[in-house]
């Protein structure tokens, strides 16, 4: 995707200095900003703090992290105690093991192999987004409505995105969609991340209110809901970010297809069911902080909850597989029931 004519990924890695470097995502959309990790400890910090997340993009960053131990530590041990660290950061997108598990395989061939397969991980989730856009892209009408939760756009991956590559390829081919864009608190993703990457694509779209999503369906004002995935189990029930799962029940009630964009990578196929997945509980303070910029444009964080109130911040929520109309893949278009042929 390009920012302001330059085209970039959401992280790359610069093997011969082993320095992963990230747009950071904690300053977005008020300062575009690149930062450099020179160590595995640095980038797996980043994925915990959120200086780069979404499923795919902590995947990729996982897998360079892990490369990067491979290029600075010895001995067997050392690296599993470094696979341990990486893989302590953030528990629910499988994206993240998946890369570690893969960079450790090949590390153990050579430090060699691990740097080619992190960087064949990165260029497959960024092929395998691309895929999603075009298979995607046959599901949206011309002037579509879509409705869409968090951010699972380039900035979730390592490029293009899952839930946005579909209405990024039908703009690309004239239909003008139209997005609703839930706000996604407490960390507004939607509001922050997904309304910045649509404004610089030049997708017509409107933030709206977590909780207004059902009115707007009430009114046959949302023709499909296209949301990502943080990892999706073996029976068709996926993970994503909290409130998914309200949105999943109301569509179906109106009738309105539910869609759920990942590639591959975000399959868990070795995991029977949703209720098996470990949901990440955040600090209260994401709640009950709320982040923006001062009148002196300068970032800041204000309480807006009553002082001396505590609060309950799990990120992710499961939707059942009953909720899904289909998955939207780099193989094509399947039907929850459908998956069993795939693994
Ligand atoms: O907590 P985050 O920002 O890492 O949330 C993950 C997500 O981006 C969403 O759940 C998204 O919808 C799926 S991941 C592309």
């Amino acid at each position: 995707m390009k920012i302001n004519n330059t085209p970039y990924r959401t992280v790359w890695f610069d093997a011969g200095n082993n320095v992963v470097s990230m747009i950071d995502q904690v300053k977005l959309p008020f300062e575009f900003a690149v930062v450099e990790l020179k160590d595995y400890k640095a980038t797996a910090e980043a994925i915990r703090n959120m200086t780069v997340r979404g499923a795919g993009a902590i995947g990729a960053t996982a897998g360079f992290a892990m490369a990067q131990a491979f290029q600075s530590l010895k001995g067997t041990k050392e690296l599993q105690l470094a696979k341990d660290f990486i893989e302590a950061t953030r528990p629910t997108a499988v994206n993240l093991f998946y890369a570690t598990n893969k960079v450790f395989e090949a590390g153990m061939a050579g430090v060699e192999q691990a740097v080619v397969m992190a960087q064949q991980i990165a260029d497959e989730d960024a092929e395998g987004c691309r895929m999603i856009g075009v298979n995607g892209n046959k599901l949206v009408a011309a002037n579509s409505r879509i409705l869409t939760h968090c951010n699972a756009g380039w900035l979730a991956f390592v490029d293009y995105g899952s839930a946005l590559s579909p209405i990024y390829a039908a703009k690309a081919s004239g239909k003008e969609p139209f997005v609703y864009v839930d706000e996604t608190r407490p960390r507004g993703q939607g509001a922050r991340l997904t309304a910045f990457e649509l404004f610089h694509n030049e997708v017509e779209h409107r933030i709206i209110a977590d909780n207004a999503a059902a009115f707007y369906m009430s009114k046959g004002e949302i023709d499909m809901v296209i949301t990502g995935a943080d990892r999706i189990t073996a029976n068709g029930d996926v993970a994503n970010k909290i409130g998914t799962l309200e949105k999943a029940i109301v569509a179906k009630e109106f009738g309105i297809p539910f869609y759920v964009a990942a590639p591959f990578s975000t399959f868990d196929f070795a995991t029977a069911s949703g209720d098996m997945i470990t949901i990440e509980e955040r600090h209260e303070d994401e709640l009950l902080y709320h982040e923006g910029l001062d009148a002196n444009k300068q970032l800041t964080s204000i309480r807006m909850a009553s002082p001396g109130s505590k609060g309950l911040n799990p990120a992710f929520d499961v939707t059942p597989a009953q909720y899904i109309t289909a998955f939207i893949t780099e193989k094509g278009i399947i039907k929850p029931e459908e998956l069993a042929t795939y693994q």
